[in-house]
């Protein structure tokens, strides 16, 4: 049977391959998930069972409740300093994932280029992949998993419609500072290249200002803003995102969103008001948790000796882990799945230019982690002997 040519040139992520074989290994730790390890708070799941006792249970307008959306607006104001319109320039989304998938559909063509900073989440590589785009990937391995202005400046061609900057990142947890912001900023000051701005684990940033590429001057306007509910507030399950975009981008978004879901969940969308309205302190305890986390993954693998960039947030590792033990990421992930039941993600998930990685979620209770980290440390002596 044919399938769709793009649609069958694209994968099932690495990051879920992996996840299934790890259910093989029922002792193992698991390091892998992209979800914080906490339920969502109780205020929020409060929230939706009345939504559902009071039958808010209909559409909603297509870019989610105009109560949420002002809900976003002041949330994002608070957070880091960016001001939209909830009439014209917030939508609501089924998850930030799906606030990608519009933002991309509505400005890029097919046989445009997209840059995308690697190693990268694998969920922008299939939206562009699907839109018969093209990926630029950029490797960052050797400039401290950072985008250079000089190396953005080398990818961007006639045809780059749109670069993709996240910060925190995931899988490497690195944070751009406000400077390197600027400095790329400058580099697109004299394009027509958008920018996707994924936010998502803006929250979960541990120290410092929380930046935004759209902050900057002359940046706004060509930026989309991406953000969601699923790592600040533990609410994956839930599917709330929100794209921020100046209003005739939103406008053009909007008809997307309406021919793909017609809109969010209402009773979500009564989670997520919960959520931003009341919810201000839900992400602290997390943030403390996974800073704490942090602190042991980066002691464990200096001690180690093994190469790794200090993650400044997410919660998310991503050391040089296969390139230190000579091995392949896939075959080392394997390896310490089978022989030391600890289960992580092989970097090459994260594009090629993850290879010689692995990346380890520390969204976990602190004794998980810690019990992991020794038997990480075990196999690794193991090696070295060997
Ligand atoms: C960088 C990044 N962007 C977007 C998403 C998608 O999140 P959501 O659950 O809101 O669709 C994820 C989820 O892992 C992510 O890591």
């Amino acid at each position: 049977m044919e399938f769709q040519s793009r649609t069958q040139a694209i994968q099932i992520s690495g990051i879920r391959k992996f996840s299934e074989l790890v259910a093989k290994y029922p002792d193992a730790l698991s390091l892998t998930i992209g979800q914080p390890h906490l339920p969502t708070p109780e205020h929020i799941r409060i929230a939706a069972q009345e939504a559902i006792a009071q039958g808010d249970t209909g559409y909603t307008p297509n870019r989610g409740t105009l109560a949420l959306r002002e809900a976003a607006a002041a949330y994002y104001r608070r957070l880091v300093g960016l001001d939209y319109d909830p009439e014209t320039e917030i939508l609501v989304t089924v998850g930030a994932t799906h606030a990608l998938d519009v933002a991309m559909r509505t400005l890029v063509q097919p046989g445009d280029e997209v840059i995308i900073p690697a190693p990268a989440y694998p969920g922008y590589e299939g939206i562009v992949k699907l839109l018969g785009a093209q990926v630029v990937y950029v490797d960052t391995r050797q400039d401290g998993l950072l985008l250079t202005p000089e190396a953005l400046r080398r990818a961007i061609s006639p045809r780059t419609r749109m670069v993709i900057l996240a910060s925190p990142v995931n899988p490497t947890g690195v944070v751009y500072p406000l400077e390197r912001l600027q400095a790329l900023a400058e580099v697109l000051a004299d394009t027509k290249v958008w920018v996707i701005s994924d936010e998502i684990y803006c929250e979960l940033q541990f120290t410092g200002h929380l930046q935004s590429v759209a902050l900057l001057p002359g940046m706004r306007e060509r930026t989309i803003v991406i953000h969601g509910l699923s790592k600040s507030h533990s609410m994956t399950g839930w599917r709330i995102g929100f794209a921020f975009a100046p209003a005739h981008v939103a406008a053009e978004m909007a008809k997307v969103v309406q021919y793909g879901v017609s809109c969010a969940s209402s009773i979500s969308q009564r989670a997520a008001l919960a959520a931003l309205t009341e919810g201000a302190c839900d992400a602290r305890p997390m943030r403390d948790l996974y800073r704490h986390n942090r602190d042991l993954v980066v002691a464990a693998f200096t001690a180690m000796e093994i190469p790794l960039v200090r993650p400044d947030g997410a919660f998310y590792a991503f050391p040089a882990f296969a390139l230190a033990l000579g091995d392949t990421s896939e075959n080392i992930a394997h390896r310490l799945l089978a022989e030391a039941g600890v289960a992580v993600v092989p970097g090459d998930a994260f594009s090629a230019y993850g290879e010689g990685h692995v990346r380890l979620s520390y969204a976990c209770d602190p004794e998980v982690l810690r019990e992991a980290l020794r038997r990480i440390e075990a196999f690794v002596a193991k090696e070295r002997r060997a």
